[in-house]
């Protein structure tokens, strides 16, 4: 089929290139030109483990195309998937469409012939009947279709979560777009893919709820590892002794220092103001909205207390800054509130990231990017774990040591507290006896 892609962010890059590697033919649209040159440069934008060999491959084959060109893409497309930010507008955090509309507008233009117009990017209820409007005022009713067709894709498997979904989703008020939606995404559900069809709008809220119930485990997982450390329990006992109930999961049960990313914040957010514009009260998801922001804040005190309460001129080092592993993705990460916390209070700060330095902190004149762990643990107080690359997990503390035996805060609880103790570390960790 022929299909376009608009937006070569996260979702769409992956989409795109997923989609041609089924055989398709895509034109990927970004409006950002330098982003266009670059893919077109044989760069990619994004850091996202398999997509470079991903694009490479079905660039090669000519069943790829990057452009900025909405009009051509359009016209030579059967099937328009708009994959552009839906960010957190200030507006009590509702999803910001203006990126949306201003592209549906656009691409309205150019509808020649039968379109069906895909909502990939994670929209709220009923954003597809406001689509369908905006289109009207140019086009006939019977020249298009506006389905919804959610992703999750998690960042740093993206490529995986697409070629082996739990499920695929597709919300549509029309059986020609539903059929016609169900032979593209024929060769993942040949592998065994659910194919689940629905009504639009129950597609739309599918993607909010899935993400509103994720976030909602993990921040449960995260409050229960507070009781943990105040009645010695193991927190990791727990999530294993839970999850191992099929009807709960073992899987997101990870405590760590705040579920952060595009996504999680931006939709659970965007949810709950679609309760309010619905009068409907969703109280829980407001609790884990407000549990997650105390958590952020709660932990980053903690460094205060391992550092009994003298931060000023302290040197602490950060291993990993990225929201999680096997990205760059610094959206909503905790690290940007710990880091400036600290460097405000008079902390000297290394960090070191395998996805590189960070813009974020180039403003913070005692915030050092440090191109190797070695270097950034040489001589310092304190080590915190933050994100959990595996570099991270097999790490030789007794060679960094050699020059100052710093403390440790392990906030992926990668180690265990009896062995660091018994190397005789000065180790910290979440949800255990430390
Ligand atoms: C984001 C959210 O993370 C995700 O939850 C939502 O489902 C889709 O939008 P992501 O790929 O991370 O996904 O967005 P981003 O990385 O911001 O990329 C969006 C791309 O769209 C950017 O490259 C931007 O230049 C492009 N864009 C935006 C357009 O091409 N045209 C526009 O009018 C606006
Ligand atoms: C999430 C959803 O998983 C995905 O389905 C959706 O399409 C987009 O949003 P993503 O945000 O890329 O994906 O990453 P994810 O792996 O879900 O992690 C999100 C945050 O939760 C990260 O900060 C991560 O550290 C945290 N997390 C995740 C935990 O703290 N514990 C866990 O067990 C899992």
């Amino acid at each position: 089929m022929k299909i376009c892609v608009i937006g070569a962010g996260y979702v769409g890059l992956v989409s795109g290139s997923c989609f041609a590697d089924l055989g398709n033919f895509v034109w990927c649209v970004d409006k950002d030109k330098q982003k266009i040159d670059m893919l077109n440069n044989n760069q990619i934008p994004i850091f996202e483990p398999g997509l470079k060999d991903l694009i490479n491959k079905n660039y090669s084959s000519g069943r790829l195309k990057f452009t900025t060109n909405l009009n051509l893409a359009v016209k030579n497309s059967d099937i328009i998937f708009i994959c552009v930010g839906t960010p957190t507008s200030n507006k009590k955090g509702s999803a910001d469409l203006r990126y949306v509309y201003k592209v549906v507008a656009e691409l309205s233009l150019y509808i020649n012939k039968f379109k069906i117009i895909v909502t990939k990017s994670t929209v709220p209820v009923t954003t597809g009947d406001k689509i369908e409007k905006i289109i009207l005022k140019k086009k006939r009713k019977k020249l298009f279709e506006v389905v919804s067709n959610p992703e999750f894709l998690r960042e740093g498997e993206a490529i995986r979560d697409f070629r082996f979904p739990d499920r695929i989703v597709i919300g549509a008020n029309s059986k020609i777009a539903t059929k016609k939606l169900k032979s593209l995404y024929d060769p993942l559900i040949k592998k065994g893919a659910i194919f689940f069809s629905t009504n639009r709008r129950g597609a739309e809220l599918i993607k909010y709820a899935s993400n509103a119930f994720l976030a909602t485990k993990i921040s449960f997982m995260n409050e229960i590892s507070n009781l943990c450390e105040k009645t010695g329990v193991n927190v990791e006992d727990v999530s294993i002794g839970i999850g191992l109930d099929k009807r709960i999961g073992s899987r997101f049960l990870r405590v760590g220092p705040a579920y952060g990313g595009s996504c999680f914040p931006k939709d659970t957010k965007a949810l709950t103001f679609t309760g309010t514009l619905f009068k409907t009260d969703l109280s829980i998801i407001k609790s884990v909205i407000k549990s997650n922001e105390k958590r952020r804040i709660f932990l980053t005190e903690r460094v205060k207390k391992i550092l009994s309460n003298k931060i000023k001129n302290k040197k602490i080092t950060f291993l990993g800054v990225t929201f999680k592993p096997n990205t760059d993705d610094m959206r909503q990460s905790s690290s940007l509130l710990m880091i400036p916390y600290l460097h405000e209070r008079g902390a000297k700060i290394n960090y070191y990231d395998p996805s590189g330095e960070k813009k974020e902190f180039s403003r913070l004149k005692n915030v050092f990017f440090c191109n190797d762990i070695n270097e950034a643990c040489e001589k310092v107080d304190l080590v915190i774990i933050h994100t959990e690359w595996d570099e991270f997990k097999s790490l030789d503390f007794k060679k960094l040591y050699r020059k100052r035996k710093f403390k440790i805060y392990d906030m992926r609880n990668l180690y265990s507290p009896r062995d660091m103790k018994k190397q005789g570390f000065s180790y910290h960790s979440i949800g255990r006896q430390n």
